[in-house]
């Protein structure tokens, strides 16, 4: 189990159930967690709830996937020496507390977030004018305030969320706070440095673009979607010279290769000195890298899921006695304690 600290400030984070992960997420969210869990006391979960919002007609994948968002977490280095991983399903306060913002937040702030616009328009396959998917943000900010973190590390997409959630605290704390105390402290979101990840056709990498590079993609796979990656579109000869600044395999290579790699791509590509296909096969080098060894880690949790999954279980009891504390101030706050009421004449009569 992690150490407690008073000293560390608390940083809590959580990824959807969506079965394995790819670079982009590493990228985008899990590297920075990783490098997270010395300076911070940090929670990560994996929000299984909130893969319902989306997925609930077909619920049969939905424990598999969060097992391998854990075995991707645990293979990137999540360490539950150092950081407390937990399910959200199996912390049933979480669910609570979302009762409780649901009946104080407004439809119009969640009427509002750009997410639930974005998503309802592009998500057409789906009926997606649930109850519950536009409750999307309130189970966030339940997610969020029962821990009381000082930061939510986040990237762009999700800093409306956070600002809903600072809006939700506020919102709490003045209707039952009382004069001196308040009981939630407003997070602040921490904004993932966004090194843009192109997948292999030089979009965003996203699973829903059909793009990406797995974690678990054994080097052989990195290879093949290396070759077939797009470059710059303007080097179609050997002989065009080219620009790694708007080349997606340039962009691989100033997030993956060493120093002297990216001068070598940068020079040879401009100079028309060097081939694409020799260039991508310097970047497929540098994936492998980065990626055989999380693959190696990965293989012991896979021989033995039992063991990732204790892991997780450990961690949401840890998380359970923290949100069962947060729920009996929040009962307090809002007068709805479980002690006694106020029994026979105790009502009015002075
Ligand atoms: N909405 C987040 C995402 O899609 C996942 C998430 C759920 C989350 N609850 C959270 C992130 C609480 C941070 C904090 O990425
Ligand atoms: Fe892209 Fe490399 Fe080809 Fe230049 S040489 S266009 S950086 S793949």
């Amino acid at each position: 189990m992690p150490p407690r600290s008073n000293q560390r400030k608390r940083v809590l984070s959580g990824m959807r159930a969506t079965g394995k992960l790819h670079l982009g997420n590493f990228v985008g969210a899990l590297d920075n967690w990783v490098r997270m869990q010395d300076q911070y006391e940090c929670f990560f979960f994996i929000a299984d709830w909130h893969a319902l919002t989306t997925d609930y007609a077909d619920t049969s994948e939905v424990k598999a996937n969060s097992l391998d968002v854990l075995l991707d977490w645990l293979a990137a280095g999540l360490d539950p020496e150092r950081c407390t991983m937990f399910i959200q399903s199996h912390v049933p306060q979480h669910a609570e507390l979302h009762l409780l913002f649901s009946m104080i937040t407004p439809l119009g702030w969640l009427e509002r977030v750009p997410t639930y616009k974005e998503q309802r328009d592009n998500i057409t396959e789906k009926d997606l004018g649930t109850y519950g998917f536009l409750g999307y943000p309130v189970l966030q900010a339940a997610d969020i305030l029962m821990y009381k973190g000082d930061f939510v590390p986040v990237g762009e997409d999700q800093v409306p969320h956070v600002e809903l959630t600072r809006e939700i605290a506020r919102r709490f704390n003045m209707f039952y706070s009382g004069k001196r105390s308040y009981v939630f402290p407003e997070p602040q979101p921490l904004l993932t440095p966004a090194a843009k990840l192109p997948g292999t056709d030089g979009r965003k990498m996203s699973k829903s673009y059909n793009n990406t590079i797995m974690l678990t993609d054994p080097e052989p796979v990195v290879r093949q979607k290396l070759k077939t990656m797009v470059t710059d579109p303007a080097r179609v000869r050997r002989t065009d010279p080219g620009n790694p600044d708007v080349c997606p395999v340039g962009d691989l290579h100033k997030i993956f290769s060493d120093r002297p790699t990216i001068a070598k791509v940068d020079v040879g590509c401009r100079s028309a000195g060097i081939g694409c296909i020799e260039c991508k096969s310097w970047a497929a080098d540098a994936l492998v890298n980065v990626l055989n060894p999380m693959q190696e880690r990965r293989k012991k949790y896979e021989d033995n899921p039992r063991l990732a999954w204790d892991i997780l279980e450990a961690g949401s009891s840890r998380a359970r006695k923290i949100a069962s504390a947060t729920m009996d101030e929040v009962r307090d706050a809002m007068g709805m304690s479980l002690d006694y009421p106020p029994l026979g004449n105790a009502r009015g009569a002075k």
